[in-house]
């Protein structure tokens, strides 16, 4: 790997930041760890995130904490009145975004589902477009849409399933009777492709997808992200206020990467946007096995050139750091100190850190 350019932030004082400087190599995975209450997100979630962002909005290589605040009018409890969170904020301007991944939910409505949000749908639709039996009858693409009138189910407007109103009692629902729940209209049953209309093909697995789009390189290979990812068991459909945090997570990630995949032609140009990705306990729920696969996806970020921060406790994850941060020692006014921030072989010789004996012992070092 080559020198790394720095993001530099002197002086972070919020909360209980004790005023230190934070510096992250750019186009590295950076692990971030310290016990609950230290300062973690107060420090990358609700300080350098707005103000990074605000440094790119403006182009601003040296970014004042006091410029940020009269123009953005960021404030917090802990700060007098128009008082700086830092001091300055060195290289943020050269990131295209700012990126928090966070475990909020991805969509309310049920006609939001995995292949949508991942954009794969539409050429799904396309696909099934351009089969004879479709051709023959003059179906384009949004004829097996569900969300448009056409190809969808009239009965629960594509919806799959109907909402029983009844006063004082939390939304219910019912599959749909007319549809069954596939969301389409029954004349759409009968244009298949390998056996399957396109209502059988939104209960695929995506497992099962990227072998039966193995003709299709850019829909097999988003199919293939979602299994590096360990979220080959969701199917196609599943409507998305079902997904857990976790799952959402990681359903962003894929998104992310794609869009990677899709800016391939960019990079080979030489135009490579950077961006800076921000995420918190990324491995909740995760077995081992799939934490491994979340941590080669977040090494693929690193490889497309960008900037990833990981908010972590656990010490698999944290093993894989190509740089790593303690905040501590302990959390509320006893933290808020930075402990280390370097190479992961540099924490284990640190005396103060909590972690490091952990560390330690899962590397097998005394
Ligand atoms: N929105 C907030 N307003 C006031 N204090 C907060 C807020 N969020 C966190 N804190 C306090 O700031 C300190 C650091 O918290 P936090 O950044 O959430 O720690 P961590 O992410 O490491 O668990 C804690 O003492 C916490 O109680
Ligand atoms: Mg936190
Ligand atoms: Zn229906």
């Amino acid at each position: 790997m080559s020198t790394p350019d720095w993001l530099t932030l002197t002086e972070a004082r919020m909360r209980n930041l004790k005023g230190f400087d934070l510096h992250l190599p750019l186009a590295r995975l950076i692990m971030v760890a310290g016990p609950s209450g230290a300062g973690k997100s107060t420090l990358f979630r609700d300080l350098l995130h707005p103000a990074a962002t605000h440094a790119i909005k403006t182009g601003t290589p040296v970014l004042r904490g006091a410029t940020f605040v009269k123009a953005t009018g960021f404030e917090d409890e802990s700060l007098e009145k128009n008082a700086a969170p830092f001091n300055t904020l060195i290289g943020a301007n050269t990131f295209k975004n700012v990126i928090e991944v966070d475990q909020d939910p991805i969509g309310k409505t049920p006609r939001s589902t995995p292949a949508t949000y991942l954009g794969i749908f539409d050429q799904i639709r396309r696909f099934f477009a351009t089969l004879p039996e479709a051709k023959t009858r003059g179906h384009t693409a949004s004829r097996f849409s569900f969300n448009t009138k056409g190809g969808r189910c009239e009965t629960c407007a594509g919806a799959g399933r109907i909402k029983l109103e009844m006063a004082f009692m939390p939304d219910t629902y019912l599959p749909c009777d007319d549809c069954r729940g596939t969301r389409y209209a029954p004349d759409m049953a009968d244009i298949t492709w390998k056996n399957k209309n396109i209502a059988q093909v939104l209960q695929l697995t995506f497992d099962e997808a990227v072998t039966f789009f193995d003709f299709h390189s850019q829909l097999s290979q988003v199919c293939q992200l979602m299994v590096d990812c360990g979220l080959g068991y969701l199917t196609l459909g599943q409507s998305s206020p079902t997904l857990s945090g976790g799952e959402a997570q990681r359903l962003k990630l894929v998104t992310e990467l794609t869009h990677g995949l899709a800016t391939y032609r960019e990079r080979s140009r030489g135009a490579q946007p950077r961006n800076l990705y921000l995420l918190e306990e990324p491995t909740i729920g995760l077995h081992l096995s799939d934490c491994e696969k979340l941590i080669h996806l977040l090494h693929s970020l690193v490889d497309q050139g960008h900037t990833v921060v990981v908010i972590e406790h656990h010490l698999d994850l944290l093993a894989e750091a190509d740089y790593i941060i303690e905040l501590g020692p302990e959390g509320g006014p006893a933290g808020g100190e930075m402990i280390y921030q370097g190479p992961l072989a540099g924490l284990l010789k640190i005396k103060n850190s909590p972690t490091a004996p952990y560390l330690r012992k899962k590397l097998g070092k005394s």
